[in-house]
């Protein structure tokens, strides 16, 4: 399936975001630096807001979320929200908070998994670290980004000598023996935590005295390609969810005037359950909503009003049908790579999307002219869930979950269609610019 250059240069500037942000620490800032450089102004939650028609602003929580939105040009009560929700984390190993320790001479770094990642993916990969460090000043401490861009550490599998069912069994790990991941071979009288804690300080420049947390994820250094016959699939690390970061984002970055308020909210801890301060489950966005109604001096009635005429599109990346494991999936509800976006519905309200909101996705496409699809999960499977259910019981507004289709979901190294992702910015911008109703 051949692509356009404008697809192309599209999904390009996906990977050049992934490749940016390899922690959600990272994507929050890569977004930042984004929203910085189209004019938004950044907002402090300990500060009074005063914000203007049609200002550009954003906040950002915890390091790890982020709200960015634009007042709209119309009145608020009728013109109402148009909010798109994702989710900066992604599933992975994290590490513990004094993780280097040594056994038989041999340096390695404790992990703590995070959410629910495929683990054997992380095996034989050019491991490195980034995350955060709080660093002592001379009132308090600071908080550092940090990240080592060449391949520091390593998760080497047991050779298949020793392992001889790994093909029929498949690779099983324990969680606390067998992750450690090896960082050096220890010299005599060498204890592995000052000789890792001497790295992290020589990267910051600071002595390792200053040092007093810090927050590391396991990233992969490997950047992220184009594949396939035509080079029509991309293939990276975190496509689940910065894919869907990333549409939203660039979306928002191009609107100009909007009628309606537009938001772009991107959560922490979607992979863990998203019950946390900065998590989809906090009270992030519905503050965020709050201060920009009271702006307007909206009262209590004008504020029902002006949520129910909002629409919120949570989006959150879909399993494309494998041609290899054709059992694992409805049958009547393939979603194929790039074949446009997804609109998933689940009885049990695992996914948020209702009969009015599916609608009103599919009419968005059509006017964009993007092609969409329909996701429901096997019946007899557990189905997955997303920040839509969650946000849409705490704020009332019309939600539909969707999300581009995608392989490998969870593995270290995922892959999604490069045309669906410019079809998920088309219809995300066609959202934005309103009017279907
Ligand atoms: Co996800």
């Amino acid at each position: 399936m051949p692509i356009s250059e404008q697809t192309r240069v599209q999904a390009q500037d996906l990977l050049d975001f992934i490749d940016a942000s390899p922690s959600p620490w990272h994507a929050v800032a890569t977004a930042e630096q984004r929203l910085q450089a189209h004019g938004f102004t950044r907002l402090q939650e300990n500060q009074r807001w005063q914000l203007q028609a049609g200002g550009r602003y954003y906040a950002v929580r915890g390091g790890s979320s982020i709200i960015a939105f634009i007042m709209g040009q119309g009145a608020l009560e009728e013109s109402g929200f148009t909010l798109i929700g994702a989710h900066t984390d992604s599933p992975g190993l994290r590490l513990k908070p004094r993780a280097a320790h040594s056994c038989d001479g041999v340096a390695r770094l404790g992990v703590e998994v995070y959410g629910g990642p495929i683990l054997a993916t992380f095996t034989d990969r050019d491991l490195s670290l980034a995350g955060r460090v709080n660093v002592r000043t001379a009132d308090g401490f600071e908080t550092r980004l940090v990240r080592f861009d060449e391949p520091l550490v390593r998760l080497p599998n047991l050779a298949i000598h020793m392992n001889r069912d790994v093909n029929e069994q498949g690779l099983k790990l324990h969680k606390q023996n067998e992750l450690p991941l090896i960082l050096a071979m220890l010299p005599k009288g060498v204890d592995a935590d000052p000789l890792f804690m001497g790295h992290v300080a020589d990267k910051l420049g600071v002595p390792v005295s200053d040092i007093l947390t810090a927050d590391f994820n396991v990233y992969d250094t490997q950047k992220g390609v184009f594949w396939g016959a035509e080079q029509e699939f991309v293939a990276n690390s975190q496509l689940d969810n910065l894919a869907s970061c990333h549409a939203a984002l660039t979306a928002l970055l191009a609107t100009e005037t909007p009628q309606s308020t537009c938001i772009c909210a991107f959560f922490d801890h979607e992979e863990v359950g998203s019950g946390s301060s900065v998590g989809a489950d906090g009270s992030f966005v519905s503050d965020v909503i709050e201060r920009i109604a009271n702006s307007r001096n909206l009262d209590e009635e004008a504020r029902h009003c002006a949520y129910h005429n909002s629409f919120f599109i949570s989006a959150d990346m879909a399993h494309g049908w494998h041609p290899n494991f054709p059992a694992a999936y409805e049958p009547h509800h393939h979603v194929m790579v790039n074949a446009g976006p997804v609109i998933k519905s689940n009885a049990n309200q695992r996914y948020s999307t209702s009969l009015d909101t599916a609608a009103r996705f599919m009419l968005l496409c059509e006017k964009a002219g993007v092609p969409y699809q329909q996701y429901v999960h096997r019946t007899d499977l557990g189905c997955g869930s997303t920040i839509g259910p969650m946000v849409a019981a705490q704020l009332g507004m019309p939600t539909v979950d969707v999300g581009n289709p995608m392989w490998a979901m969870h593995s270290l190294r995922e892959s999604a269609g490069a045309l669906d992702h410019g079809y998920m910015i088309g219809v995300m911008l066609e959202a934005f610019a309103g009017d279907v109703s």
